[in-house]
């Protein structure tokens, strides 16, 4: 049932590269993204206000990234909430509003009640869901599915990376039909999007690098993410994943806010784990990282090829390959999933069930 690995976890990281062709090819036609939602017209799509992502942990982290894509594609209003959040803070939603609820198992308590709150207030629900038939997929006014297949182990991880694939579809749909993205350059990031299964193999063969360099870290007993854009919302994810499979208290920061507080956390031999993939802002994270090496951080870096990395800024480099910066975070989830995966491995630990956390949570 493993397909030969030894964990759910490492098979279905590896099942990535089939999720995104059968989530992404289906939606797209003449070069196009193609939602597939009769109801969600061009028409209807230039009317949206604001777009509400919410869903809980990785779910809500596929969010971040999300609203980072509407924002930078669709210059559309885009806000993520925490769903036990958003359920109780009586959310200012207006009609022309979309709200879009994310849930690999489509059974969540808390992420099924914000829907339902959201659908009482008349705001349209769109929910991009894995199981089929789930009290989320039944409850939303249009679903979108993504096609993952079973996700087994407690970790969330191909699902993530497909919900991730719906959303930079949404978002360029929502570009194309405002008319912020022309027909060519919608098309130019279609064909990248479809392209990530390709993208991301590379990385899925670099994993006996992964795994060394998680043999370098393996006693860390707590470690700091960082990252700006995209790549802190990745760095929410890559922190999330670690600690809760290998039990190594783990926290992720925007990479400018380090110095308002955590940066007295940071001593001799703290991992910081930097993201730096973004043009944009790569000057500036690399800043904070050397920030943090000055005080005695081993930085670990994620950077693409060809970036100058200064020298005595990082302790290790990884290198990804180049690849359009918004659709980076496609490339860059999968060596911080198996980078939790090896930790969790080489600390002995149940890697597929760990303790206290169950699969699908049903209850608040
Ligand atoms: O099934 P859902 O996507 O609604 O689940 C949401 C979270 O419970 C889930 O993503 C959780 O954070 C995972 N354990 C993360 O790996």
């Amino acid at each position: 049932e493993k397909g030969g690995y030894p964990h759910f976890m490492l098979k279905e990281i590896n099942e990535e590269p089939a999720a995104i062709t059968a989530t992404v090819s289906p939606r797209v036609e003449n070069s196009l993204p193609e939602l597939r939602i009769p109801e969600l017209t061009d028409e209807k799509l230039r009317s949206i206000g604001t777009v509400h992502l919410v869903g809980c942990g990785t779910a809500m982290h596929a969010g971040m990234v999300g609203k980072t894509a509407i924002e930078a594609l669709a210059r559309v209003p885009a806000e993520v909430d925490i769903a036990s959040e958003f359920r109780y803070r009586d959310p200012i939603l207006k009609p022309e509003d979309l709200v879009i609820i994310i849930s690999q198992s489509g059974e969540t308590s808390d992420t099924l009640a914000a829907l339902k709150l959201a659908k009482s207030r008349g705001v349209p629900v769109l929910a991009i869901v894995n199981v089929v038939g789930s009290s989320i997929a039944r409850a939303a006014d249009y679903v979108m599915y993504t096609y993952a297949g079973p996700e087994i182990a407690v970790a969330s991880t191909k699902a993530y990376m497909v919900q991730l694939c719906v959303l930079y579809l949404f978002a360029l749909r929502l570009a194309y039909a405002r008319g912020q993205l022309t027909e060519e350059k919608t098309k130019y990031y279609t064909a990248q999007l479809l392209h990530a299964s390709e993208v991301i193999k590379p990385r899925l063969a670099d994993c006996e690098q992964i795994k060394y360099l998680a043999s370098r870290y393996v006693n860390t007993q707590s470690c700091f993410f960082i990252g700006r854009g995209f790549d802190y919302a990745l760095s929410l994810e890559g922190s999330l994943k670690l600690k809760e499979i290998s039990y190594v208290h783990s926290d992720a920061y925007a990479a400018g806010e380090l110095k308002h507080g955590t940066i007295s956390l940071i001593t001799d031999g703290v991992p910081v784990i930097a993201l730096a993939t973004q043009k944009n802002v790569y000057e500036k994270t690399i800043s904070n990282a050397k920030e943090t090496r000055s005080r005695g951080a081993r930085v670990l870096l994620f950077t693409t090829k060809d970036a100058e990395v200064p020298e005595g800024v990082a302790t290790e480099v990884i290198r990804l390959d180049e690849y359009d910066d918004i659709l980076m975070p496609l490339q860059l989830i999968v060596p911080l999933q198996l980078f939790a995966y090896y930790m969790a491995v080489l600390r002995g630990c149940d890697v597929d069930k760990p303790r206290n956390l169950a699969k699908s949570v049903t209850v608040e």
